[in-house]
C-alpha cells in the first residue's frame, strides 16, 4: 500500500462553479519527491493545503501513513498529521533566531532534544555557524533553508513545498533546485513540490503530476513525460512540440501527415483512424539528405540552441515546424533546408 493516498478527491469552494479540484486521485511512495505542475488556478495549492489539513475535502480521502486523515467529513487538525509546511514566503519569525525559529515546532521535546535536533537539522541544511543570527541576516537562498530545517526538525512523515523557487532570481533559483532536493534526500523524506515551472519539476522530482483545471492529465517520470506525453496539454505545457494530424497508416507504425510520413518510436497494437502526433523539437536534426524539407522562416538564437521555424513544401495552409539546430550550424533566414525525425521524440497524443 502506498504511505500517501488521496482518493477521489474532490473540492467546490462554490457549490455552482467548476470544482478547483476534480476527482483527484494520487499515491505516494515513502521517500518519491513529487511535483504537482500546471498552470496558475488548476488546483495544485488546494490539493496541498487539503493534505495538510488547513482545506477539508468535498469529497474523497485521505491517507498519510498508517493514518486516515480525512473521511466523511471527518479532518484530523493539521498539526496531528505529521506534516512540515515550507511556505512561499518562508515565513519565518523575524524577531527570533535561526535556532529559535527552528526549535518552534518541538515545544513538545525536552530542552537536551531539541538543542541536539536543531544542531542536527542545521548541518543538515548546511548552516550550522548561522544559529545565531536572524533571518534578514541570511540570503534569500539560506531563508529558504532554514524554513526547510525548521519544517524538517519534527521528522514530519511529508515535506509539502508551495512553489518553493518563485521568489528566487534565476541563477540562484537553479542552485537551489539541487541543494533543496539534496536535502530532502539526506533527510530521507518524502515531499510534495507545487510549482508552475517545468524545469523546476523536471530537475527535482522522482515523478511529475501534470494538472489543468483541477484533474490530473498525466503521471510521469521527467523522461517519460518529455518523450510520452499522453494529449495535447501535456506536450505544449512541457516544453514545446508541434502538433501534426495525421492518419495511421495500416503497418500502425507510421502517420501520414501533411509534411509527410512520421515514423512512431513503436508500432500500436490496434487500429485507430484520425490520430495527433506531437514532435519534439529536439527530435529533428538538420542532416543534408534529410526526408522533410522546407523553407527558413524564423531563426532564434537563444545560446544554448537555435529555434528554427521552417514551412514545408511551400504550403502556406500548414502550420510551419519548429526544430532545434545547434548553435555551431548556419541556419539562414530563406534558405532550404532538410532534417530528419528521430522517431523516439515523436509522439501519439490525445
Ligand atoms: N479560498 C478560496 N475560495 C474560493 N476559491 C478559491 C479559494 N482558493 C482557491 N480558489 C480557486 O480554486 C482554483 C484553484 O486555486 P489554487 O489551488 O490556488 O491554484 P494553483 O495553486 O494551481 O494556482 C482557482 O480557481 C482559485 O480561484
Ligand atoms: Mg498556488
Amino acid at each position: 500500500m502506498s504511505f500517501i493516498q488521496l482518493n477521489g478527491i474532490t473540492k467546490f469552494f462554490t457549490r455552482t462553479l467548476k470544482p478547483a479540484v476534480d476527482n483527484l486521485s494520487l499515491h505516494i511512495e515513502k521517500g518519491e519527491i513529487i511535483t504537482l505542475l500546471g498552470p496558475s488556478g488548476c488546483g495544485k495549492t488546494t490539493t496541498l493545503r487539503m493534505l495538510a489539513g488547513f482545506e477539508q475535502p468535498s469529497t474523497g480521502t485521505i491517507q498519510v501513513g498508517d493514518e486516515v486523515v480525512f473521511k466523511d467529513g471527518r479532518s484530523l487538525p493539521p498539526e496531528k498529521r505529521g506534516i512540515g509546511m515550507v511556505f512561499q514566503d518562508y515565513a519565518l519569525f523575524p524577531h527570533l533566531t535561526i535556532e529559535k525559529n527552528v526549535m518552534f515546532g518541538l515545544n513538545k521535546w525536552s530542552t537536551k532534544q531539541k538543542k541536539e535536533r536543531v544542531r542536527e537539522v542545521l548541518e543538515l541544511v548546511g548552516l550550522s555557524e548561522f544559529n545565531k543570527r536572524y533571518p534578514s541576516e541570511l540570503s534569500g537562498g539560506q531563508q529558504q533553508r532554514v524554513a526547510l530545517a525548521r519544517a524538517l526538525a519534527p521528522r514530519p512523515h511529508v515535506i509539502l513545498m508551495d512553489e518553493p523557487f518563485s521568489n528566487l532570481d534565476a541563477g540562484l533559483r537553479e542552485k537551489m533546485r539541487y541543494e533543496v532536493t539534496a536535502i530532502l534526500r539526506k533527510a530521507d523524506t518524502t515531499a510534495i513540490i507545487v510549482t508552475h515551472d517545468q524545469k523546476d519539476a523536471f530537475a527535482v522530482s522522482d515523478r511529475v503530476v501534470v494538472m489543468n483545471e483541477g484533474i490530473i492529465q498525466q503521471i510521469a517520470s521527467p523522461k517519460e513525460m518529455y518523450r510520452c506525453p499522453k494529449n495535447c496539454f501535456v506536450a505544449q505545457f512541457v516544453g514545446k512540440t508541434n502538433l501534426l494530424s495525421g492518419t495511421l497508416c495500416p503497418d500502425l507504425k507510421h502517420v501520414e501527415t501533411n509534411i509527410g510520413r512520421v515514423c512512431l518510436p513503436s508500432a500500436l497494437t490496434e487500429s485507430m483512424d484520425n490520430v495527433m502526433v506531437s514532435i519534439r523539437p529536439e527530435g529533428c536534426r538538420l542532416s543534408e539528405k534529410g526526408r522533410y524539407v522546407g523553407t527558413v522562416e524564423r531563426v532564434t538564437y537563444t545560446g544554448e540552441y537555435q529555434e528554427v521555424t521552417v514551412r514545408l513544401n511551400g504550403d502556406l495552409t500548414v502550420e510551419p515546424m519548429v526544430i532545434y539546430a545547434s548553435i555551431e550550424q548556419d541556419v539562414e533566414v530563406g534558405s532550404v533546408i532538410s532534417f530528419d525525425i528521430t522517431p523516439e521524440l515523436v509522439a501519439l497524443v490525445d
